[in-house]
């Protein structure tokens, strides 16, 4: 999803000569490979979108696996950007990578200030050793590695398979279904009142281009400043788009998580960046997406 949602920023940003390969064309696990591909394209910009990325029962089940193919991804290419002379890097973070009790909104100074949520600490523990990776790397080489950490991102080209799905498309899988099945009830686990905020995958992508010339440090950027709504209201929203007409009916017996989850988005906005798109347009397109490609 951000991978293509950058490829369409960098075209509006004027690039004309942008690679990029598949998973099926290079395995960026593969050091032999990824080295191979980067001596024969000498890229002057890196920007790694490729990721094992997966929702929280992937992430419960198989942290090995996040873990391995993270590092190895990032350290390929974080390694072969320096020793084939890239004039740039834009490694990404996640919100996931915060500590689990860190201070709300999430400045970028809480990072590595307390442990992480542990259903995600094999994807964590990866992608805070790329950040460190950057400014290893930044200290002793001089590159221009830079780390992003975009807030929670929906749109073109989700994922809605229950076991890679974010809450935005794992929603609109859901009650797609209801309307298409006719149910007069959707119960959902919590009591609804925890707020998550959301980014349009064009607004993030958007950012990480601006980055590219406007951003050159070591400590690494939140980008945020996307559509803070509680989990109630964004079923309202999403039942609504779909045609579902039944009632929304919450397990209060079951966990609610974290009560608030944000980023600060301070560091951004001074430096001259925020998002212009409507929440409610995204999210329709976003359906719309779903509907033309999934459903
Ligand atoms: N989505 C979000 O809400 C969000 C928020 C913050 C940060 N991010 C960051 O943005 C990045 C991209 O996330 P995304 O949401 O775009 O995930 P995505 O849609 O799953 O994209 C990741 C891409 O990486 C590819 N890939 C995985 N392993 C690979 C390998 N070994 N070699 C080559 N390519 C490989 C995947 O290919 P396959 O599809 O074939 O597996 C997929 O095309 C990640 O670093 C993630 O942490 C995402």
């Amino acid at each position: 999803m951000v991978g293509r949602a950058l490829w369409r920023a960098m075209e509006a940003a004027g690039f004309t000569q942008i690679i990029g390969r598949t998973r099926a064309e290079l395995d960026l696990r593969d050091a032999v490979a990824t080295d191979e591909f980067l001596q024969s394209e000498k890229p002057d910009v890196i920007l790694i979108a490729a990721a094992k990325v997966g929702g929280i029962e992937a992430n419960r089940t198989q942290p090995a696996d996040f873990f391995f193919d993270n590092l190895q991804i990032q350290t390929n290419l974080i390694h072969g950007a320096h020793t084939h002379d890239a004039g740039k890097l834009l490694f990404l973070g996640s919100a996931c990578i915060y500590p689990r009790l860190a201070e709300q909104p999430m400045r970028e100074d809480s990072l590595f200030t307390g442990p992480v949520e542990p259903t995600n600490d094999g994807y964590a523990a990866a992608k805070l050793a790329g950040l460190k990776m950057c400014q290893a790397y930044r200290e002793q080489h001089g590159c221009d590695f830079i780390t992003a950490i975009p807030t929670n991102l929906f749109g073109q080209h989700d994922h809605y398979e229950p076991e890679r799905s974010h809450v935005i498309p794992a929603l609109i899988a859901k009650y797609h279904a209801a309307k298409t099945n006719g149910d007069d009830s959707v119960t959902n686990w919590g009591t609804g009142d925890p707020r998550r905020e959301f980014l349009n995958v064009d607004d993030a992508a958007e950012a990480c281009v601006y980055l590219l010339d406007n951003y050159s440090n070591a400590e690494p950027i939140n980008i945020a400043g996307g559509t803070e709504i509680s989990i109630r209201e964004l079923n309202n929203k999403i039942a609504a788009l779909t045609g579902y007409t039944g009632a929304v009916e919450w397990d209060t017996e079951k966990p609610d998580g974290m009560p608030r989850k944000l980023l600060d988005n301070s560091r951004l906005t001074e430096l001259g960046w925020q998002p212009k798109t409507d929440f409610g347009e995204k999210l329709k397109l976003a359906f719309v997406d779903y509907c033309e490609r999934v459903a």
